[in-house]
């Protein structure tokens, strides 16, 4: 049985569920058999000043409500699984419940997918119904890494600007959404030179953007951002087929500062969004991307 490693859970299980019932079932008989000796008499019990216990035999619909339970119980372990890895005389699971779901919603809803499927992205982005779809398919599988209002957080890319490592294009989101994208920063710090160069280079990086630097450092170190230009471009504005972020542009995936730009050419940079091609499908891909295109570009029904 695959759900235990060794036979013995299975057993351990089983034996004590089973000692388990049949003791109750003693019990039960044992309490019924013993005959109270002549007339009710208090056990010599008390609580809250006059509340005694009486040997009263137990009342019938208790006895009956404790052996309806108890025959359940035996019941419900032969029909499902519960009784180590015994798998139920009706054959269920979740899995197949969970899949025959599944297959239900499917059947259902294949049609409208097959007809978004059919329109272009900035077409299905323009119907209601079609964005509301979207949101709750973002929500149930992106939000965790992008956040449920898509800005994302450091290190996950911020979807409602129009700041784009893959591409901000209908095609260039859904292939990010399929197939997953990879963003590999190498270190850096050995082809840059010393700790004094990689801090100057931070300076030019920050100067890219027009943000705070010191121009005396920033300039020493721009004839050393050729190393970089391979991947950022000479003028540092990125590029999309290497998902090399655009470093002119004050949007930061994992941050502005000195500190932060040192470290992510010290160390490089490894991120990594998981391709949804199969888990989704590529009708649900194709609404998903219709939602998150429809963040920062206003629909419209225009082919
Ligand atoms: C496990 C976390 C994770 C999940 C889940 C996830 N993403 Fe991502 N996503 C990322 C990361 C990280 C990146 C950035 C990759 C990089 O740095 O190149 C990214 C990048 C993207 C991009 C490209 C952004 C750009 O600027 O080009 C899009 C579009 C995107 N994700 C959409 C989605 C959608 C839609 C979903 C849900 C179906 C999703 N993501 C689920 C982590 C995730
Ligand atoms: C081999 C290609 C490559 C080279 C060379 C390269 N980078 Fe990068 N860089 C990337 C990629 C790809 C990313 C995005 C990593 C990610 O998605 O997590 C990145 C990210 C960055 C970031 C983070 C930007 C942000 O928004 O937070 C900075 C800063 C940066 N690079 C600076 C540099 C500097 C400076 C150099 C040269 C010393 C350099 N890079 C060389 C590919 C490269």
């Amino acid at each position: 049985m695959a759900d235990f490693t060794h036979d013995f859970w299975n057993w351990y299980i089983a034996v004590i569920t089973v000692i388990a019932i049949l003791a109750c079932g003693w019990l039960l008989f044992a309490n019924l058999t013993r005959k109270s000796s002549g007339p009710t008499e208090t056990m010599g019990h008390k609580w809250d000043g006059d509340l005694e216990e009486y040997n009263n035999p137990l009342p019938a619909w208790w006895v009956w409500l404790f052996v309806i339970t108890l025959v359940f119980g035996a019941v419900y372990l032969v029909m499902y699984p519960g009784l180590g890895s015994h798998r139920g005389t009706l054959g269920w699971d979740q899995a197949s419940q969970y899949r025959a779901e599944i297959q239900k919603a499917d059947a259902r809803y294949e049609p409208i997918y097959k007809k978004y499927l059919a329109m272009d992205i900035p077409q299905v982005a323009a119907d209601p119904a079609a964005r509301a779809m979207g949101e709750r398919l973002f929500l149930n599988n992106c939000a965790q890494c992008h956040g449920s209002d898509a800005r994302g957080g450091k290190g996950f890319p911020n979807l409602t600007d129009n700041d784009w490592l893959w591409g901000g294009a209908p095609a260039q989101i859904k292939q990010s959404i399929i197939g997953g994208r990879q963003g590999v920063m190498p270190p850096m710090a050995a082809a840059v030179g010393t700790p004094q160069d990689v801090s100057n280079m931070a300076q030019y990086v920050l100067s890219l953007s027009g943000a705070a630097h010191e121009q005396a450092r920033a300039v020493q170190a721009k004839d050393k951002f050729m190393v970089c230009a391979a991947c950022h471009g000479v003028d540092g504005k990125g590029n999309q087929a290497l998902g090399a972020p655009n470093l002119t542009d004050k949007i930061w995936l994992y941050g502005g500062s000195a500190k932060t730009i040192m470290e992510t050419i010290n160390l490089g940079r490894q991120n990594q969004m998981p391709g949804f091609g199969d888990f989704l499908g590529e009708a649900k891909a194709h609404v998903v991307a219709a939602y998150v295109w429809s963040l920062s570009n206003t629909p419209t029904t225009q082919p």
